[in-house]
């Protein structure tokens, strides 16, 4: 008897979506099953994103899975995804193109959320999610830097074209004036400004676009939330209590207006020294973890605090770029990332797990 598609679908319900709690049948990510008369077996599993933490775990099950159906001669999974839209909002205007707005904030200045923000969009861009960042510090841009973007962005047809470093595209008000020069924004002025960076530029096709807030709970992260469909935002925190009661504040605000907490990461979380290998904790220990247990957000990880990722930074070579350590934390900080914005767009009433740091 030849093996049927019917066969191997069924054989496919096993393999469960940890965090969707469904089969990958049930969900509809099984696309293209082919059977040749050899009973060689092929299969397309569509995610919905790139950066899936879990992806080589479901490959592996669904192989194991097809494999014992009798008659299999041979497997060949393909993994790939497809990154769904925030759900439409009848008050806010989409960006063109893009499907999911990501906002990275902090409530304290300088704990961390630029090199947060720019280092989470080229992880997403590794991993092979169409990603762009927009830098939406006006008053201090810093994104230009950091990605080691020199130049200015060409307008076609009226609008900008965003420049690209690093696997990602970026706009900032960097690009647009001289290295130096104060920025001083009344507040419809700076409503303007944002709306102009958000629409008038040609983002393209993005899964991600991220956005780097400036310091504070102020009129920028306001304008932001009120104009367009922010899927969610992430809270940047270092664990001390001034810095946390910050974070606390940036959630509170966030909630209100309407914005799912995506989860919190710690930041300047502790010092290895490099000559002794003594662990200090500078700002405290685990205050960002604790935080979001007690908010009930989910907690993403913690980086340290490390010469390597500041001098990345000034160098225009973030450590996302690379795969040494800081890189492959980074990489794990936008799965969870996407993990959670796969689950807000998904219709799932299941609360969020909070996810234990390393
Ligand atoms: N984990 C880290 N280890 C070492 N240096 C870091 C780390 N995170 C950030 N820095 C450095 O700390 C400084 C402040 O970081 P960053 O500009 O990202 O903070 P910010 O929260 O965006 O600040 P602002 O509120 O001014 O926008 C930068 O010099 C950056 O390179
Ligand atoms: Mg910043």
């Amino acid at each position: 008897m030849p093996v049927t598609k019917d066969q191997i679908l069924n054989s496919l319900r096993v393999v469960q979506d940890p965090d969707l709690h469904q089969d990958i049948v049930a969900l509809g990510f099984v696309r293209d099953v082919k059977v040749d008369s050899t009973g060689k077996v092929d299969v397309t599993i569509c995610l919905t994103t790139p950066a899936c933490p879990v992806k080589e775990q479901l490959k592996t099950q669904a192989e194991e899975a097809i494999r014992c159906v009798p008659g299999v001669t041979g497997v060949n999974v393909t993994m790939t995804a497809e990154v769904r839209s925030a759900r439409p909002d009848a008050n806010k205007t989409p960006i063109e193109g893009v499907r999911n707005i990501i906002a990275v904030g902090s409530g304290k200045g300088g704990v961390g959320k630029s090199t947060t923000a720019v280092n989470l969009a080229i992880a997403l861009g590794k991993m092979g999610a169409r990603t762009g960042i927009l830098d939406a510090d006006i008053y201090g841009p810093n994104v230009p830097g950091m990605l080691g973007i020199h130049g200015r962005p060409k307008v076609i047809d009226a609008r900008i074209v965003p420049m690209s470093a690093h696997g990602i595209t970026a706009m900032s008000m960097g690009f647009m004036i001289d290295g130096d020069t104060p920025l001083v924004w009344r507040g419809p002025m700076l409503h303007g400004v944002l709306k102009q960076l958000l629409q008038e530029v040609r983002w393209g096709a993005l899964d991600y676009l991220i956005i780097d807030l400036p310091p504070g709970t102020g009129d920028v992260q306001l304008s932001l939330s009120q104009t367009v469909p922010v899927t969610g935002a992430v809270i940047v925190t270092t664990p001390q209590n001034v810095a946390l009661q910050d974070a606390r504040r940036a959630v509170a605000m966030f909630q209100k207006v309407n914005v799912p907490i995506l989860g919190m990461i710690e930041n300047m979380s502790y010092f290895l020294c490099p000559k002794c290998s003594h662990r200090e904790e500078i700002f405290d220990n685990a205050g960002g973890e604790n935080a979001a247990s007690k908010l009930n957000v989910p907690f993403l990880g913690r980086l340290p605090l490390d010469t390597a990722i500041r001098k990345s930074m000034d160098q225009g070579r973030p450590v996302a770029v690379d795969d040494g350590e800081f890189g492959k934390i980074y990489v794990e900080l936008a799965q969870r990332v996407a993990q959670q914005v796969s689950l807000i767009n998904s219709d799932s009433k299941r609360p969020i797990s909070v996810v234990k740091g390393p």
